[in-house]
């Protein structure tokens, strides 16, 4: 088992607690400390270190960082993409100020590596939206979009400046079992699943044809921890690395649901998240994390399907 002690921020939303306990499994439970500015989720009850920790509260992380004497830190804390256009300043606050007072205290404290997660929402309507490729046209015009962008380029600084050991991935949608999502533009491809199984209907709020990069949360776990396990000679790259499963519509993810639950029926009453998506990639291409630290996702649609229908059906 490694040596390293681990402080997850932000750890009680989707990918945080599939995140910590993956983490816990290959560093040890009490080795891994979750936090989140919320009571434990259920997930993360009773299974190793808890604290109540604000993102924007940097006497309190350093109080947590020399408490358990922590290595690394990964930093999930953030307002997504949907919700941030809510109320856009709250967004670019949480956003901004939790990474660059982590960055501050990572160089202060001589944190061996630091994690933060970027988003295709960098992208925007003037990128090439087919295979995207990771250096393109990057002009946002979501606020969670302008802030993950502007994150990118603060994690690569800190790395040029002060060699920071700062890693980041560029998520697609992601589609999880065990938790909820957060207020993201994706959030269908997972409400689609428990809607299928408990209501054999759903209304998407994006339009059937809506191409979006997605990925299983398996994938998306083995891969934050395999780029942040690779040895920093191979990562070209400090800003994020696009990383791609899979890209599918509405009505492709309905028509395999379908295989299953065969009466599933489908309608569509696109909101404001149309134009969140109409400004996102179709698809990702992420051919240089292929090539640099050797990522490979593992789940198509009907895998995952097969999987998520399984999981959530207790079948
Ligand atoms: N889920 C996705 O599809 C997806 C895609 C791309 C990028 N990401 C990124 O991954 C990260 C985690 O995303 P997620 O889907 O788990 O989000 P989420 O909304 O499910 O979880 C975020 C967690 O952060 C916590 N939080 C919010 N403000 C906080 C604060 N001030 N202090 C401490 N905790 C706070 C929330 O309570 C929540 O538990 C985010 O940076 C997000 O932008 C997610």
């Amino acid at each position: 088992m490694k040596k390293d002690k681990v402080l997850v921020i932000g750890a009680g939303g989707q990918i945080g607690v599939e995140l910590v306990a993956a983490l816990r499994h290959l560093y040890g439970a009490d080795n891994v400390v979750a936090t989140d500015i919320r009571e434990a989720h259920p997930m993360l009850k009773g299974r190793g270190p808890y604290e109540i920790l604000d993102a924007m509260d940097g006497n309190a992380i350093r109080a947590i960082i020399s408490k358990y004497g922590i290595t690394q830190v990964y930093l999930l804390a953030a307002l997504l993409s949907a919700t941030g256009e809510k109320d856009p300043r709250r967004a670019w606050d949480i956003n901004m100020e939790s990474l660059l007072q982590l960055l501050d205290i990572a160089v202060q404290e001589k944190l061996a590596k630091v994690y933060w997660p970027s988003s295709i929402a960098v992208f925007g309507p003037t990128t090439p939206r087919d295979n995207t490729p990771q250096q393109t046209i990057i002009e946002p015009r979501t606020v969670y979009g302008i802030s993950k962008y502007a994150g990118e380029q603060w994690c690569q600084y800190y790395n040029l400046r002060w060699g920071l050991d700062v890693r980041s991935l560029r998520y697609p949608g992601l589609i999880s079992w065990r938790s909820a999502p957060g207020g993201g533009t994706t959030d269908y491809a997972v409400e689609i699943y428990h809607e299928a199984l408990k209501h054999g209907r759903y209304t998407c709020f994006l339009s059937e044809d809506t191409y979006l990069p997605m990925m299983y949360m398996d994938d998306a776990i083995r891969g934050t921890i395999e780029l942040m396990e690779a040895p920093a000679e191979k990562l070209g790259t400090r800003m994020a690395y696009n990383l791609s499963a899979m890209s599918f519509s509405p009505r492709e993810i309905a028509e395999a649901i379908r295989k299953h639950i065969p009466d599933f029926a489908i309608d569509y009453a696109p909101d404001f998240r149309q134009q969140i998506a109409n400004g996102w990639p179709r698809s990702i291409d992420d051919s240089v994390a292929r090539a640099h630290w050797g990522w490979k996702h593992d789940f198509d649609l009907a895998l995952m399907t097969a999987d998520m229908l399984k999981n959530l059906g207790g079948k």
